[in-house]
């Protein structure tokens, strides 16, 4: 049994900042911006608005291109990092999507590889649990986790959601042929927000630090150039080891779809496959780094844009927090 991409679909905040606009709260410019990560705007979560508002959107338009009924969907896959309800947010999206035909829905957490480890996982609960359609949401909202005075981080995220319906089929052509997935927990102090331990486990006036005092996450901490480092090490390697698993080359490959996180590791994962700029898919001009989101939704994009055509091949690969990375070698 295998297993095919049927849909697409993808959602943004509505609010735009732009790099001047961030230059009036930070000390930066548009021009340092541009040259050193290729974006221009981001889209904002405000006020009420949440991050399920817009997975659920996403997911909407995905169910519609497939034309598929949301009682047909057996398995729902949020990959987020930035839940609206910590114990998980992907029930909530099923039923607010009127999924009622029994379905799992479960989050999964791997930060900017999110997106890929979903879509892997919804291959393997097809080919070994039966299940008929999946969808494969990635959405992130990390400009809730920014701290908006730290130039060196709040100018490369933006918030939005993307997904994928994933439907099981008999044919021996398969949707996702071919993957390689990775973390290194060593690594995670590189990009991180963690709990601020002194306020959760300080002593709240009690000699035995009990009871707790309850907890808050610390704005998030970055080690720009060990990330980049890390992502031009690793993505290569990882997309070539996908590829091989897949009995694939580069060169067979219409399209190299990475984590849109920064334009100099696109172009420099591109250059060490040999891949022409031409064949590299790039929107994060318009949303910045939207973590286990920038997958889908340039995907999305480029589908209804009809850059990516039906039956081609693409090469994707997340890397992010924790530290993870995954590729994932997908016919659409
Ligand atoms: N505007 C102006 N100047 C700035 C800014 C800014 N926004 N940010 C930093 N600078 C300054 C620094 O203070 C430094 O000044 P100094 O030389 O006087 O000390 C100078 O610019 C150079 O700073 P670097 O940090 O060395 O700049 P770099 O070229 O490494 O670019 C960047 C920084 C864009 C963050 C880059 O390292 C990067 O993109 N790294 C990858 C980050 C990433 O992709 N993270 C997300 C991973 S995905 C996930 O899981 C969330």
């Amino acid at each position: 049994k295998g297993c095919k991409l049927v849909g697409c679909g993808s959602a943004v905040p509505k609010l735009e900042i732009s790099n001047d606009d961030l230059s009036k709260i930070v000390d930066t410019s548009d021009e340092w911006i541009a040259v050193r990560t290729g974006i221009r705007n981001r889209r904002v979560l405000t006020g009420k608005d949440k991050m399920t508002g817009l997975a659920v959107e996403a997911a909407r338009k995905a169910l519609e291109m497939a034309e598929v009924d949301p009682d047909d969907v057996d398995l729902v896959l949020l990959c987020t990092s930035t839940p609206d309800e910590l114990f998980g947010s992907a029930p909530q999206i099923q039923s607010a999507l009127g999924c009622k035909g029994n379905p799992l829905a479960f989050d999964i957490t791997a930060a900017c590889s999110g997106f890929v480890l979903g879509l892997v996982s919804a291959s393997c609960y097809i080919r070994g649990g039966g299940f008929k359609n999946v969808l494969v949401i990635g959405a992130d909202a990390l400009s809730r986790y920014v701290d908006w005075t730290d130039r060196g981080t709040c100018i490369l995220f933006g918030d939005a959601a993307g997904a994928v319906l994933v439907q099981a089929c008999e044919s021996e052509e398969d949707g996702i042929f071919g993957f390689d997935l990775h973390s290194d927990g060593e690594g995670y102090r590189h990009l991180h927000t963690g709990i601020k331990e002194n306020e959760a486990f300080g002593t709240n006036g009690s000699v035995y630090g009990f009871p707790p005092k309850g907890i808050s996450y610390s704005s998030i901490q970055m080690n720009g150039k060990e990330v980049f480092r890390f992502a031009c090490r690793v993505v290569p390697q990882s997309i070539e080891t996908a590829l091989e698993n897949a009995g694939m080359t580069c060169s067979s490959i219409d399209w190299l779809l990475l984590h849109q996180a920064n334009q100099r590791i696109l172009d420099a994962v591109a250059t060490r496959l040999e891949i022409p700029a031409d064949r590299v898919i790039s929107n994060l001009a318009n949303y910045g780094n939207t973590s286990a989101a920038s997958i889908p939704l340039a995907l999305d994009e480029a589908v209804r844009g009809g850059k990516v055509k039906p039956g081609q091949t693409i090469a994707t690969s997340g890397f992010g927090a924790g530290l993870t990375w995954g590729s994932a070698i997908i016919r659409w």
